[in-house]
């Protein structure tokens, strides 16, 4: 390990998304640490000599912040924060459950601003860093059949664009990621035809490059899922409506 090697923590690193953006950083020779609950799933991809796991649920705020202060001592330093941890049922969305919405909101927004709490001190401190939070483009409108989900996802994209500011004022930088569809355990249980999917690679590569290369604060993608929703964003309600009612309310 070389003494400048870069340092990143991700999260719901066990799967989809989140594994292969930490297999694209461990490529790249950043020195990466995983969390999840598959314990066993993270061991393995630890196989890789630039990465360590580090088990842990979100919803367990004491363990999260237990988990950072574990992987600072180990690590030394932290340069960089990936939170994707998310889950979505697809056959509990359909109907309104208050269990189904609670259980989302825990996980997908409660259990990322832990996250997000357990690396401010750190962060605030140091005045250099960066946090980036995987959201969604659906939380940026409501959709039929999905009562919890978008509501987490709404309800992280203005955390995440309000701690931006909070996080500005300590030279610490935070981004946005908004994934399109990429087939993952998450979007397998969909029974629609998902528009431009897209697999886990091109979504590490997509990622690695906005938080590496570029400086924008939302890393949006595939481009055609970035222009529908810069469009979607200013549609009135009425077209919005119309058009959700036409075309995906089935
Ligand atoms: N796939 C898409 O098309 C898409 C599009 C937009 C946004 N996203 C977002 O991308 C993120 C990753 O999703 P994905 O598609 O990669 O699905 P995935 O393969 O199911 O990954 C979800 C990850 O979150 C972890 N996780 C779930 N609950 C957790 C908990 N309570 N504590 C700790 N970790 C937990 C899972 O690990 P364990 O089960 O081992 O805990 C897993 O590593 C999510 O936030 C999702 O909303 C996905």
């Amino acid at each position: 390990m070389s003494e400048n090697q870069k340092k990143v923590w991700v999260t719901g690193a066990s799967s989809g998304i989140g594994k292969a953006v930490a297999e694209k950083f461990a490529k790249e020779n950043w020195k990466v640490a995983i969390s999840a609950r598959r314990e066993e799933l993270l061991n393995d991809m630890a196989k890789n000599s630039n990465i360590f796991a580090y088990p842990m649920d979100v919803t367990d705020q004491n363990k999260t912040q237990e988990t950072f202060r574990r992987i600072l001592k180990d690590f030394g330093e932290i340069d960089l924060c990936i939170f994707s941890s998310g889950t979505y049922e697809r056959k509990s969305e359909k109907g309104l459950s208050v269990e189904n919405v609670k259980k989302v909101i825990d996980v997908n927004f409660i259990g990322v601003v832990a996250c997000v709490k357990s690396v401010q001190e750190y962060f605030q401190n140091k005045k250099s860093g960066h946090i980036s939070i995987v959201s969604s483009p659906v939380g940026y409108r409501g959709l039929p059949k999905s009562s919890g989900y978008t509501a987490s996802k709404a309800s992280l994209n203005n955390f995440t664009q309000g701690i931006y500011f909070d996080f500005k004022k300590f030279n610490v930088r935070v981004t946005l990621i908004s994934p399109g569809f990429i087939k993952t355990a998450l979007t397998d249980k969909n029974e629609f035809k998902m528009p431009f999917l897209k697999d886990t690679n091109y979504a590490a590569e997509k990622i690695y490059d906005g938080l590496v290369n570029k400086n924008a604060f939302e890393i949006i993608f595939p481009p055609q899922i970035a222009f529908i929703y810069k469009v979607f964003q200013i549609l009135p309600n009425k077209v919005y409506n119309y058009l959700v009612n036409r075309f995906v309310n089935k």
